[in-house]
């Protein structure tokens, strides 16, 4: 697998001289922030040695390497979710280039069903920690030595990055809320006894990606900002069915401030 990693980032390095430290997993939510992406390589996945290929609705599967403001950036258009039937050392087999590659700040977005009775649908929430509910873990196996066998988890979610989250949000008058997202393989949603245990466990919101991907960004020493928008509600008295479409919807409403955030996060960490 190093041999794969090793193959695939130089096979990148051989076709684009750009080396940005920035990359962004463009999850539901983030499509506006792609468009402003000033695209200088783009490729399709199905032509990256290694790579696995995107095939869910809505993600159309690309790396790309370009300039966001002044910043190069390194963006994956598309992500791969266990529910595809992916293993997790191919879901989190970008990450681990990214790292091969000189990535040093991660940011990931995605959307998820809010089960803390305070949300409300359209809501932006920084993640500031997550429970792995995936049967499968990231790092299972002979240990990389990228980090430690055992890694700590106790602050996977950058707490300076939060705080320049925090602070960009109130100076441009973003509202937000901030809390646990639990990751869970899908593809069902929940039931709503599901719901209820996941907000009974500690979760403020549940989704089927991100926490793989966190985890090996974590273990090789990315640090990482999380964002999910809440696009329904698992919240006793108000679930409703939900559809793969109405989550689309509800997300790209909130595109816009999203962009905005992101966009500024990523001109002002380092
Ligand atoms: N559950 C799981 N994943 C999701 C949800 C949900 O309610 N909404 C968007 N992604």
């Amino acid at each position: 697998m190093l041999a794969q990693i090793q193959e695939t980032a130089q096979w990148i390095k051989d076709h684009t001289s750009l080396r940005p430290t920035t990359a962004i997993v463009l999850g539901t939510g983030l499509g506006r922030l792609a468009e402003e992406i000033e695209v200088i390589e783009k490729f399709p996945y199905a032509d990256i040695p290694n790579f696995p290929v995107s095939t869910v609705e809505g993600h159309s599967g690309c790396l790309i390497f370009g300039r966001l403001g002044d910043k190069e950036v390194l963006a994956m258009q598309g992500r791969f979710h266990y529910y595809e039937g992916y293993d997790m050392k191919q879901v989190t087999f970008p990450i681990r280039v990214m790292h091969e590659l000189g990535v040093k700040t991660l940011f990931v977005s995605n959307a998820s069903g809010g089960v803390n009775p305070d949300f409300a649908i359209g809501d932006l929430m920084f993640i500031t920690d997550h429970i792995n509910f995936f049967p499968e873990h990231p790092l299972r196996g002979k240990n990389f030595p990228t980090g430690p066998r055992f890694p700590d988890m106790s602050a996977a979610y950058n707490p300076e990055l939060l705080q320049l989250a925090r602070n960009i949000a109130q100076e441009k008058g973003i509202r937000h809320v901030e809390g646990v997202y639990v990751g869970t393989q899908g593809p069902t949603f929940e039931t709503p006894a599901e719901y209820r245990m996941y907000y009974r466990i500690g979760g403020d919101a549940v989704g089927m990606s991100t926490v793989p991907e966190v985890i090996v960004a974590h273990h090789t020493g990315i640090r990482v900002f999380g964002i999910s928008i809440i696009t329904d509600l698992g919240v006793e008295g108000k679930i409703v069915a939900v559809s793969h479409e109405e989550v689309q919807v509800a997300a790209n409403a909130v595109q816009p401030i999203m962009a905005d955030l992101m966009r500024e996060m990523i001109k002002r960490s380092c």
